[in-house]
């Protein structure tokens, strides 16, 4: 063989090598990337997630059609939970109190999680009602005393923009007993 081609042979070598190097180093990034950004997600997901809270949704109420009468206001959301996305759901009863100040009532019952509604007993009018096991709220979402829940009804927070209600995405604790 002619010193030529053998050099023109070891070129060639050298970049099948070098071909072969790369590839692997290629497959393994893959692989490293594939295994550590799922465990990058899950460590910097709370951070997001705790600024995503102090989001508030828009919903179909304006402001100046809220009256002292308490109604049900249905909202959704898209939320993200890893790598799967849902649309959520949630309602308030929303009213005005006495100084004209929104107050947004979660409808989930401080005893074992049914679901109250304003008004719907003829035995305890103008009071949140869950027909579960007989637990009474007042307008407020104050838990009556007597019937089972032992706490007050949570509150979502709000914002008002361009005359809309908006509601933060959940409802948190007022207390309780
Ligand atoms: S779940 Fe509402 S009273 Fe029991």
């Amino acid at each position: 063989m002619s010193k030529e081609k053998q050099s023109g042979k070891e070129k060639q070598d050298i970049s099948r090598r070098q071909f072969l190097s790369y590839s692997i180093m290629g497959v393994g990034g893959f692989m490293a990337a594939a295994t550590v950004m799922p465990m990058l997600r899950m460590a910097i997901d709370p951070v997001l997630k705790a600024e995503a809270s102090g989001d508030f949704i828009a919903t179909n109420v304006k402001v100046d059609e809220i009256t002292t009468e308490p109604q049900r206001v249905d909202f959704n959301f898209e939320q993200k939970d890893g790598w799967y996305e849902s649309t959520v759901t949630q309602t308030a009863w929303v009213y005005k109190d006495e100084n004209g100040e929104i107050v947004a009532l979660s409808p989930i019952c401080k005893h074992l999680g049914c679901t109250v509604s304003w008004n719907s007993s003829d035995n305890y009018p103008d009071k949140f009602y869950c027909p579960c096991h007989k637990g009474v709220y007042d307008k407020d979402g104050t838990n009556v005393p007597g019937t089972p829940p032992r706490g007050p009804l949570d509150r979502y927070q709000y914002q008002i923009n361009d005359g809309v209600l908006y509601l933060s995405r959940r409802a948190s604790e007022v207390g309780g007993e």
